[in-house]
C-alpha cells in the first residue's frame, strides 16, 4: 500500500461512520404517535419556515453563533424580529457574528469547555432582566484523534453536555417567565449510529481505546437525553424541551480532522445533503413555530419528530435520561446556581 491509498483509507474509516450514521437512520427512525406533523422537509431552509412570523419581543440565546448553523439560526431569529444572544468562545468571535445580521443581538462569551466562563456568560444574560423564550443550544464540538480530558472526563463530553448542561439550568428561571420558554438541544443522528451509543456512566473519562467519533456520538445522546429528561422535569410548567438532527452539512464541524477528511467530507456534503440555511431549519422551526407550544420531549429531523424503533437505539431511553441529569449534577454541582 502506498502512502496515498493509505491516507485514503484511513480518512475512509473516519469519513465513512460520520456520513453512514447520518444517513442510516432513516431506516431505524419513525414518526411518534399523536405529534402533528408539519409541511416542512428536509429542503425546506430557516427562512421558509419562519415566513410570515413576527417574533418581535421575543429573545432567543443561540450559542456557538460565530459559525455554521449557529450563525444562520441567529441571522434568521433576528431578521423575524427576535434579539439574540449570541454567545462565541471570545467576545470577539460573539461581536463580530452579531454585527454580521441584521437586527437587534447582544454578543456574549462563552467558552463551553470551562465552567467559570458558563456561570459568566449565564449571569451576563442574567443581568439583562429579559424573560428567554428560546435557548438554543448550538455550538459543538469534534475532537481530533488526539484524546483530551476537563474536569476529570473526556472534553467532548464537558463541551458538548455538561456546558450546556450549567448553561441551561442557570437559566430556567428566565426561561420560565417567557410566555412559553424553549429549549433546543442541537444534537446528532450520530447518537443512534453502531455500534449501539449508551452513556458510558462507568467511563466518563474514555479510559482505554479512545475514538473521537464515539466520543462525539456519546456526547450527541447526551444532548438527546438530556432534552428529554428537561422535558420530564418541566413538564408542569410552560417550558418545553426538543432535540434535533441538523442533516449533514458542510460547516466548519470537522476542523480537527486531517485536511483529507476535511476534504472527503465537504465533498459528500456538498454533493448529497444539506447546505447551511436547510441545516439551521430544524433548530429554528422547533425554537419558533407556534404549531409546537406543547410538543417537548422529542426528537426530530428535518423540521419534523421521529422516534427510535429499534431497542438499541436510546435516544428516548427514560432510565438513562434520568440517571445523566444525577450523574450531570454531580460532576456539576459546584456551578449550578
Ligand atoms: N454539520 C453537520 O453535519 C452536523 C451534523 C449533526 C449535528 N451537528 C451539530 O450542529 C451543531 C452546530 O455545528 P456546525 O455544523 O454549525 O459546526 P461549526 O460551524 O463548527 O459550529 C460550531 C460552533 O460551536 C462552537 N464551539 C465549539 N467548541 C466550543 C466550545 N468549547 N465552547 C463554546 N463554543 C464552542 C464553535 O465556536 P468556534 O468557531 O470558535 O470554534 C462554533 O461557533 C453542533 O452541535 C453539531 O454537533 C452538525
Amino acid at each position: 500500500m502506498n502512502r496515498r491509498q493509505f491516507i485514503l483509507g484511513a480518512s475512509a474509516t473516519t469519513t465513512v461512520p460520520l456520513l453512514s450514521s447520518c444517513v442510516s437512520m432513516g431506516t431505524v427512525l419513525q414518526a411518534p404517535p399523536n405529534i402533528p406533523l408539519s409541511e416542512f422537509g428536509a429542503d425546506s431552509t430557516a427562512e421558509e419556515v419562519t415566513a410570515g412570523l413576527d417574533l418581535t419581543g421575543n429573545v432567543a440565546l443561540v450559542t456557538g453563533c460565530n459559525s455554521g448553523i449557529g450563525f444562520e439560526t441567529m441571522r434568521v431569529l433576528a431578521l423575524r424580529g427576535a434579539h439574540v444572544i449570541g454567545t462565541g468562545r471570545t467576545l470577539k468571535k460573539a461581536t463580530d457574528a452579531c454585527a454580521a445580521v441584521t437586527g437587534t443581538t447582544t454578543p456574549v462569551e462563552l467558552e463551553l469547555s470551562d465552567f467559570d466562563s458558563v456561570v459568566r456568560c449565564a449571569d451576563a444574560v442574567q443581568a439583562l432582566d429579559l424573560p428567554l423564550d428560546m435557548l438554543i443550544c448550538n455550538a459543538g464540538y469534534v475532537a481530533g484523534r488526539k484524546q483530551q480530558r476537563a474536569y476529570g472526563v473526556d472534553l467532548t463530553f464537558v463541551i458538548n453536555h455538561l456546558g450546556h448542561f450549567i448553561l441551561v439550568n442557570r437559566l430556567l428561571s428566565q426561561l420560565r417567565a417567557a410566555q412559553q420558554g424553549r429549549v433546543v438541544m442541537v444534537s446528532s443522528f450520530a447518537a443512534v449510529s453502531q455500534p449501539p451509543v449508551t452513556i458510558e456512566f462507568d467511563n466518563l473519562a474514555f479510559e482505554g481505546n479512545y475514538d473521537f467519533w464515539h466520543s462525539y456520538a456519546h456526547s450527541k445522546l447526551a444532548n438527546a437525553l438530556f432534552s428529554l429528561e428537561l422535558a420530564e422535569r418541566m413538564k408542569d410548567s410552560r417550558v418545553t424541551s426538543n432535540a434535533l438532527h441538523p442533516g449533514v452539512i458542510k460547516t466548519n464541524i470537522v476542523r480537527n480532522q486531517a485536511a483529507i477528511l476535511r476534504w472527503i467530507f465537504g465533498i459528500y456534503a456538498d454533493l448529497f445533503y444539506k447546505d447551511i440555511p436547510q441545516g439551521a431549519a430544524t433548530s429554528v422551526y422547533l425554537a419558533s413555530h407556534p404549531a409546537l407550544q406543547n410538543v417537548s420531549g422529542y426528537f426530530f429531523a428535518d423540521c419534523n419528530p421521529v422516534y427510535a424503533s429499534k431497542p438499541e437505539n436510546n435516544l428516548y431511553n427514560r432510565t438513562m435520561a434520568a440517571r445523566l441529569w444525577q450523574v450531570s449534577e454531580e460532576l456539576t454541582k459546584d456551578y449550578l446556581s
